[in-house]
């Protein structure tokens, strides 16, 4: 069996994993308020790329192998090694966080499009998109609690907090170059990164709690931390990438405002902050959140004539992501990822998420 092969087939199971998913979602909300449920199914439809689940699915069924053939080495690879309901239901679970998420945001952000369509603050108002949000966050919560592990329950709501933590965040600026870059980096691992990685640890908690003490070779510990590490660097390059995007790309191809939108909110993400190091003049605009007339298209032509977009990109792609984008020590110049050895980057110290920020 050739790699490709495998390949094909592996992510063949997660389809099947996944090919419900919407309609099993939609199932959880019972509720006699025909406009509540309308409301609550209206993202549920397939129009979204359902990224998070897929990559918690994979995860799983990754680890499950591992599992497996842990057990028995010398058994023949079984690709499709089942999936433990427990683990699908995560997958479904975290999609339901992430839509009500993008419910609030954007009234938050005073956003009208969203998967290509018009948002639910749009077609119904921020009062009823504030109680759907919040409704979709409640069946969820209920489908969480009923997998009965504590453990796995504390840890999607550490999500939760994060998204809140890393929302707000977003209203600060910092004055220090240094200070920005940490500042975006924690923003980046709460609003989008958090998710992510607690998913992919709550599927490995479930398989140890399925399988008791000692289910891999190394310590089940090991394990946990492992897919948490593996889902908050996959998690970071896609903010980054989107991040990118949000320079290099109009509204109709993502199905949400494009083309400088971030910079419209006030919002400096990593292509500005490269960008800042070669125009300084962008530190002004950076702290008064691009306010002034003319600086939202100044900024994005700057970011543009800038090496901005490729860093970031050079940062989502190399091995130690999470990392990359931490500034050089006070008083170096920052190197950034194509032009610094390898081993910088091995070597960093990971990521600081302060405990109680
Ligand atoms: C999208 O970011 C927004 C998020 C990833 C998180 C939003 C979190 C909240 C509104 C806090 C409330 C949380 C819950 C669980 C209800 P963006 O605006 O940068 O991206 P976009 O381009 O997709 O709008
Ligand atoms: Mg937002
Ligand atoms: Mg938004």
């Amino acid at each position: 069996i050739t790699q490709e092969q495998d390949d094909k087939k592996a992510s063949e199971f997660v389809q099947t994993d996944l090919k419900n998913m919407h309609q099993d979602i939609n199932n959880m909300f019972t509720t006699s308020k025909p406009d509540l449920r309308k409301i609550c199914e209206y993202y549920f439809d397939g129009s979204g790329k359902s990224i998070r689940p897929l990559i918690i699915c994979s995860m799983a069924r990754a680890l499950n192998v591992h599992c497996m053939l842990n057990s028995n080495p010398h058994q023949k690879i079984q690709l499709d090694c089942i999936l433990m309901d427990s683990q699908r239901k995560i997958a479904l679970i975290a999609e339901m966080i992430h839509v009500a998420s993008l419910i609030h945001d954007d009234i938050v952000d005073a956003s009208d499009l969203r998967r290509g369509k018009p948002s639910v603050s749009l077609k119904w108002g921020p009062h009823k998109a504030t109680l759907a949000g919040d409704f979709v966050l409640a069946v969820s919560s209920k489908a969480l609690a009923r997998l009965g592990s504590t453990r796995v329950v504390e840890t999607l709501s550490t999500v939760l907090e994060d998204l809140v933590k890393g929302e707000l965040m977003q209203f600060g600026t910092k004055e220090n170059d240094s200070e920005r870059f940490e500042h975006y980096s924690v923003k980046t691992y709460r609003k989008t990164a958090s998710l992510i990685a607690n998913s992919c640890k709550a599927v490995a908690i479930l398989l140890v709690e399925k399988n008791g003490p000692q289910c891999v070779e190394k310590n089940d510990e090991e394990l946990v931390q492992m897919a948490y590490e593996c889902g908050k660097n996959i998690g970071i390059a896609f903010q980054l990438i989107d991040d990118v995007l949000d320079f290099t790309s109009h509204s109709d191809k993502l199905g949400k405002p494009g083309a400088g939108a971030d910079l419209r909110l006030g919002l400096a993400t990593a292509p500005v902050l490269f960008a800042s190091a070669k125009y300084p003049e962008l530190n002004g605009m950076i702290m008064r959140r691009f306010a002034n007339e003319g600086d939202v298209l100044k900024a994005f032509n700057l970011v543009l004539k800038s090496d901005g977009i490729k860093e970031t990109r050079c940062v989502a792609t190399s091995s130690n992501n999470a990392n990359a984008a931490q500034p050089a020590a006070a008083g170096e110049a920052r190197r950034f990822p194509h032009d610094a050895p390898e081993r910088d980057f091995v070597n960093f110290p990971p990521l600081r998420v302060p405990e109680n920020a």
